[in-house]
């Protein structure tokens, strides 16, 4: 079994469809921003505003690597710019989760914890900075991927049924 590697923008669903996939699966799960966090014993919002933004690039550079070498058989969910590690096709099959900027805001805003949702994560603090990285983002995500899922009105468990098909297929 491969790696699975989920990439796509903040707060498209990653972390919800990982969790579907491992209740559907035999796949381990981790996230990116887990370990980031574990490593640094504190959450990315304080990573952020302590280092900067590079600091936290530098240890997403650390965690790539480290899953070059070290995962197997695992779903890695990731940030929304961990894409921009250059070896990721050599960890695993790129799974792009995608939909359009307005649907991932709604979907954000709709969810019973929105506020904390938004709160956590600097890069949506303003929205205006967020569709113009959205827009820069979105073609390098789709030339990426291996595999694509329009998560747009579906919800985790669709999509985690899609994704363990296409990626059975994909080989
Ligand atoms: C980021 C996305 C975040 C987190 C950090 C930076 C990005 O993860 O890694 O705030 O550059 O898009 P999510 O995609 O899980 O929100």
């Amino acid at each position: 079994m491969k790696n699975v590697i989920l990439i796509g923008f903040m707060g498209v669903g990653k972390g919800s469809v990982a969790r579907e996939v491992i209740k559907n699966s035999s796949y381990m799960a981790i996230d990116t921003d887990d370990l980031i966090e574990s490593m640094e014993n504190r959450k990315i919002k304080s990573i952020f505003e302590d280092e900067g933004e590079a600091y936290f690039r530098k240890l997403e550079k650390n965690v790539a690597k480290w899953l070059e070498s070290s995962v197997k058989n695992t779903l890695i969910s990731t940030g929304g710019g961990f894409y921009k590690q250059t070896n990721l096709k050599n960890v695993g099959i790129i799974v792009l989760l995608d939909s359009p900027f307005d649907e991932i805001i709604k979907r954000i805003k709709a969810h019973p914890n929105a506020a904390k949702k938004l709160k956590k994560r600097p890069l949506l603090a303003d929205l205006k900075k967020a569709k113009k990285l959205y827009d820069e983002r979105r073609p390098e995500y789709l030339k990426l991927a291996d595999i694509v899922i329009d998560v747009t009105k579906k919800s985790a468990d669709e999509c985690s049924k899609e994704l363990l098909k296409k990626v059975k297929k994909h080989g």
